[in-house]
């Protein structure tokens, strides 16, 4: 939600900063696309050069190629997703001060705005935009001067500290001042920042995405903790000015490339058939030679393990849906309860915990506030945390206990995809951990489940190779229709949530996901001649009572005028007869199967929105972390 990118370069940079910028924002543009801008400053400059453009970046650049900026020595740039005033050019940042010589970009909300801007406004200020935003760029203009006034000289850090103390609500804040071109600072509270270290350059970011085009090194933010770069310094301190010395630094574990198109049509095409690669690095290391699971990342005591004797994990939509498929399968590896459970209501309802609980938290981002939130609650409360994540260096991982990261590798597309089979494969092996560690299965199972999922990225493929035609077929027949009903039991129930948000979310399509077991106390009456249901079948193999239970249902939407597609095992002898279309699966184990059912249903929701013409990897409306509540 909102992007935002900074960099110092020495008094030589010339146009790199306007170039590290706009390189920045093309990769940050899925965190926020309702508009985006830059501001400039270096030496000699009397006021900062501000260039912003409501809607695609693209309008900015088109702009900047008209009429170009002046090179500089520093710059910060803003791709935003509107909170707080309609998408404009006029509330598009960078925002400036009252003299024009400071401008500042922000993601979150001000919660204190209002009061803040009355303040200023009394004082004889004046605003231009409906921005929260503005009204910090007033207050840091007018704090810097105050400094000015009592020092003899400007000290833009300690300027947006003091503004930082005085701030409620979330906020990263990027700052820059024509008169101390050499610097760029940043503060943060309860919204993401890390910065990238370069030689004799300096970067900020969202996310390493915003530089890693430039450098892997990076180094993260703390909460409540400010940053000061220039082209060879980076200083750390929280916003009382007490330095920070020791903030952790990593590596950024993929090539700027990664983050790239290469020749897919789409971000959410490419993830999609990335989705075998997803579930294979997210094995890859975390088992030895004798098929034990060794997973030397996640640092909390074997005997802490042992006492776990409930499981709660918080999420928010896709990375739920992974967590409920996780509840299948802990539950009857490891024979304890798991709870799954909305972030945002979680923390509200005054959930038990306990310090036997082990709280995880799913998040592709690291960066959803309410998951965000919902950890800080259980790690009050004395529970462990331990983070299932994406993305290094975010604040999820980083305020938890443990982390297990997925290696999906950057996702862009809005759309989660790789992320969701590389969750579920994360959640499986801090499964079969626990029942290694608790001993509540036989090594030999576990080293047997761990064979099959290693086979899962094969299956995977099997499902890409083989059933694409068949998906775009049927995403060609049903393009008019107005809603579609998506039915599942048992682990099939929340891959059947996950493909009806998914054409929710891209193809506009009013959809309805829900537990196929429902389907007579209510949704029923909702099937009418023509209307689409899609169900996922389990197996008939092993006598399975559920496949019979499936396949009535579909029978009963049938009788009823249903258009009826299904996700079914390859030689499935009941299915044919009552499906109107089947999307095939290999042979899989049940438990396993939510990775290759969900594969079909991303495609057709690719599809059906690409048929409708709509922006497959920026779906109107939404943003790709949702960093505010
Ligand atoms: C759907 C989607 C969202 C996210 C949710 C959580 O395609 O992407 O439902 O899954 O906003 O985001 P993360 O996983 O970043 O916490």
């Amino acid at each position: 939600m909102c992007g935002i990118v900074g960099y110092a370069g020495g008094m030589t940079a010339c146009g790199k900063p306007l170039e590290v910028c706009m390189q920045g924002l093309s990769r940050l543009e899925y965190r926020g696309y309702d508009s985006a801008g830059v501001a400039l400053a270096a030496p000699g400059m009397n006021l900062v050069a501000v260039r912003k453009k409501a809607g695609r970046l693209d309008n900015l650049k088109a702009d900047l190629k008209r009429s170009p900026l002046p090179d500089a020595t520093v710059g910060i740039g803003h791709t935003r997703w509107a909170t707080n005033g309609e998408p404009s050019d006029t509330n598009a940042h960078p925002h400036v001060s009252a003299d024009g010589k400071i401008a500042i970009i922000h993601n979150g909300i001000i919660e204190n705005a209002s009061k803040l801007k009355m303040d200023l406004q009394s004082e004889g200020y004046v605003f231009s935009s409906g921005t929260d935003t503005e009204v910090a760029a007033k207050l840091l203009g007018k704090v810097a001067n105050t400094i000015i006034e009592e020092t003899g000289k400007p000290d833009l850090f300690e300027a947006l500290r003091r503004v930082a103390r005085m701030l409620t609500g979330a906020f990263t804040i990027l700052a820059v001042d024509c008169r101390q071109p050499d610097i760029v600072v940043g503060a943060r509270h309860d919204s993401p920042l890390v910065v990238g270290l370069g030689e004799g350059e300096n970067f900020l970011g969202s996310d390493v995405a915003a530089f890693v085009a430039y450098t892997k090194h990076a180094m993260e933010i703390g909460q409540d903790q400010a940053v000061c770069i220039s082209g060879d310094q980076v200083i750390v301190t929280d916003f009382n000015g007490n330095p920070v010395k020791d903030s952790k630094r990593f590596t950024v574990d993929w090539d700027a490339s990664a983050a790239e198109k290469g020749g897919w049509p789409s971000f959410m095409d490419k993830e999609i058939h990335e989705d075998p690669e997803a579930v294979a690095n997210t094995l890859l290391g975390r088992f030895d030679d004798q098929g034990d699971i060794v997973l030397d990342e996640v640092h909390i005591g074997l005997d802490v393990f042992r006492q776990i004797d409930k499981i709660i994990v918080v999420a928010c939509g896709t990375a739920s849906y992974a967590g409920m498929v996780a509840k299948y399968a802990i539950e009857h590896w490891v024979r304890i309860p798991v709870e799954v459970e909305l972030a945002h209501e979680f923390r509200y309802r005054d959930p038990i915990l306990t310090p036997r609980t082990l709280v995880v938290a799913i998040s592709q981002s690291g960066e959803t506030m309410d998951t965000l939130m919902a950890l800080r609650h259980a790690r009050e409360q004395g529970s462990r945390v331990l983070a299932i994540c994406n993305t290094q260096g975010a604040s999820i991982p980083r305020e938890s206990d443990a982390v297990l990261y997925t290696h999906a590798g950057p996702e862009i597309a809005v759309a989660s995809t790789k992320a969701f089979v590389a969750q579920i494969v994360a959640a499986y092996l801090l499964g079969l951990y626990l029942a290694q560690v608790k001993g509540t299965m036989y090594r030999d199972e576990i080293r047997h489940i761990l064979e099959q999922l290693k086979g899962m990225p094969e299956k995977i493929q099997w499902v890409l190779d083989n059933q694409a035609g068949n998906v775009e077929q049927a995403a060609k027949q049903m393009v008019n229709a107005h809603s579609f009903l998506f039915l599942g039991r048992h682990v099939g129930y929340p891959v059947a949530l996950e493909g009806a948000l998914k054409l929710k979310e891209i193809a506009y399509t009013f959809t309805e996901g829900f537990a196929a077991g429902e389907l007579k106390h209510g949704p029923i009456a909702l099937v009418d001649a023509g209307e689409p249901v899609v169900v996922i079948v389990p197996s008939a193999r092993g006598r399975n009572i559920l496949h019979n239970k499936v396949i009535s249902g579909i029978e009963e939407v049938k009788a009823r005028g249903a258009y009826t597609i299904a996700v079914a095992e390859l030689g499935d002898p009941d299915v044919e007869q009552y499906a109107d279309v089947v999307f095939w699966r290999p042979v899989c184990p049940t438990l396993l199967s939510p990775l290759v059912d969900v594969v079909p249903l991303q495609l057709f929701a690719m599809d059906m929105a690409q048929l409708k013409g709509y922006d497959v990897d920026k779906p109107r409306n939404l943003a790709k972390s949702v960093t505010v509540e």
